[in-house]
């Protein structure tokens, strides 16, 4: 079967610096894939260069196996591949109504029904109408991170690149918006690749997961390996005992 997403020795290089070394990487089409790693090992590094927002130096990247060429990303792709980042705040715009906000990518791509479009989506995050001409700031950050999702979703993508999507809420709000990226997963039988500090996350997110450290891949695993300790490298670890929640006795 051909990878939904393959990534090849791919390096990414700041001014001499390795943030991403000769990774590689292939996700199955319907699979949830993890990356997990201390702070500064490059997950996010990698994400986003497959989204094209970091510098490819080295390394091919494919889509359901066709080579991406160069940094620069087509219409075309953020049609198939969509980013939902930690922070909502930050990448909603504060004075568009949520209306406008998933108005927009369906313009930019030329889809129609628009109207249909957008309840369609609001409900499918459990949000209601209700939401439609609210603002960003009028929404509690779990109900933001909805709307993310929401906008990721309305173009119909076939893989969504989570980076820390859940990070920046609490506890009980982080466990509805989990289940709610796992159902559409599961209904729009889409391929994620997510990222998370908290590896209780990844074990319950994701099927199979690398280990990152000064962006390289230290390690391979499978879900129930991480969550049954059954890892070969110290690296991982220490990972384990300092993710929060994680360690049961
Ligand atoms: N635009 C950039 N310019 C220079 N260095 C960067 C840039 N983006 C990331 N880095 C560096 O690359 C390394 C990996 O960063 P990142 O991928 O954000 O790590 P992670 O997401 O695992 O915390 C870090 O050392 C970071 O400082
Ligand atoms: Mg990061």
């Amino acid at each position: 079967m051909t990878a939904a997403l393959a990534v090849d020795g791919l390096s990414v290089v700041y001014d001499g610096y390795y943030a991403l070394d000769a990774v590689s990487i292939d996700v199955d089409r319907g699979e949830s894939f993890g990356l997990v790693g201390e702070s500064g090992s490059g997950k996010s590094t990698l994400l986003r260069a497959v989204g094209g927002l970091a510098p490819v130096s080295g390394g091919v990247i494919r889509i359901d196996g066709e080579a991406l060429k160069g940094s620069k990303r087509n219409k075309a792709f953020y049609r198939q591949v969509q980013m939902v980042f930690q922070d909502p705040y930050g990448s909603l715009h504060p004075r568009q109504t949520i209306d406008r906000l998933l108005l927009e990518p369906l313009a930019i791509h030329g889809i129609g029904d628009s109207d249909a479009r957008i309840a369609r989506a609001l409900d499918e995050v459990g949000l209601g109408s209700g939401f439609r001409f609210r603002y960003p700031h009028q929404l509690s950050g779990g109900q933001r991170q909805r709307v993310a999702i929401a906008r990721a979703l309305i173009v119909e993508p076939s893989i969504l690149l989570l980076d820390e999507p859940t990070s920046a809420l609490d506890a009980s709000v982080q466990a509805e918006v989990l289940n709610l990226l796992e159902q559409v997963r599961r209904d729009r039988h889409l391929t994620f690749v997510m990222v998370s500090h908290d590896l209780g996350v990844v074990t319950h997110m994701c099927e199979r997961l690398v280990v990152m450290q000064n962006g390289a891949i230290v390690e391979r695993l499978s879900a129930k390996e991480l969550a049954t300790g059954d890892v070969k490298e110290d690296y991982t670890r220490n990972l384990m005992i300092a993710s929060r929640g994680f360690v049961r006795n």
